[in-house]
């Protein structure tokens, strides 16, 4: 399955009112939306979220930011998903991320760095069924 992947708009951009503008780059982008909704993550859910980073030492901080105010949750489907959602996504870090990708446009530091974008199809399935379970089975 390579043709979905999982996006979250992270609390700072929701906040920032670019909520929109970042689903127009997406559905601009060729992507379609399969579901999504606006929501605020617990800290059970951040933390299950990125359970691969809980030993690093921003795992505190990623935890508190990503539960700090209420954000919208996709999922998208394009062909070759994954990696178009990255690329358009941009690097991590706004200020390495290349002209016109989301996180430099929209990003403010690699804490607070506008989307989420899946690194793996794995792991699109994984992220989906957290937020949407049954539906996209
Ligand atoms: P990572 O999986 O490395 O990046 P990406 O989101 O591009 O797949 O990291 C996950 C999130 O953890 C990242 O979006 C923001 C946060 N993070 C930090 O807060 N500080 C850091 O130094 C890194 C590497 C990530």
């Amino acid at each position: 399955m390579n043709n979905r992947t999982f996006t979250i708009i992270k609390p700072d951009a929701v906040a920032a009112g670019k909520t929109g503008r970042i689903l127009d780059m997406m559905i601009g982008g060729g992507f379609t939306l399969r579901a999504m909704r606006m929501t605020r993550m617990s800290r059970e859910d951040a933390e299950k979220f990125y359970a691969i980073h809980r030993d690093r030492p921003f795992f505190g901080e990623l935890v508190d930011f990503m539960t700090s105010g209420p954000v919208v949750v996709a999922v998208l489907e394009k062909e070759d998903a994954v990696k178009s959602l990255r690329e358009l996504a941009g690097n991590t870090d706004p200020a390495k991320a290349a002209e016109g990708t989301i996180r430099r446009l929209y990003g403010t530091n690699v804490g607070c760095n506008a989307v989420h974008a899946s690194d793996s199809d794995e792991n699109a399935v994984v992220e989906s069924g957290q937020f949407f379970g049954e539906e996209m089975k």
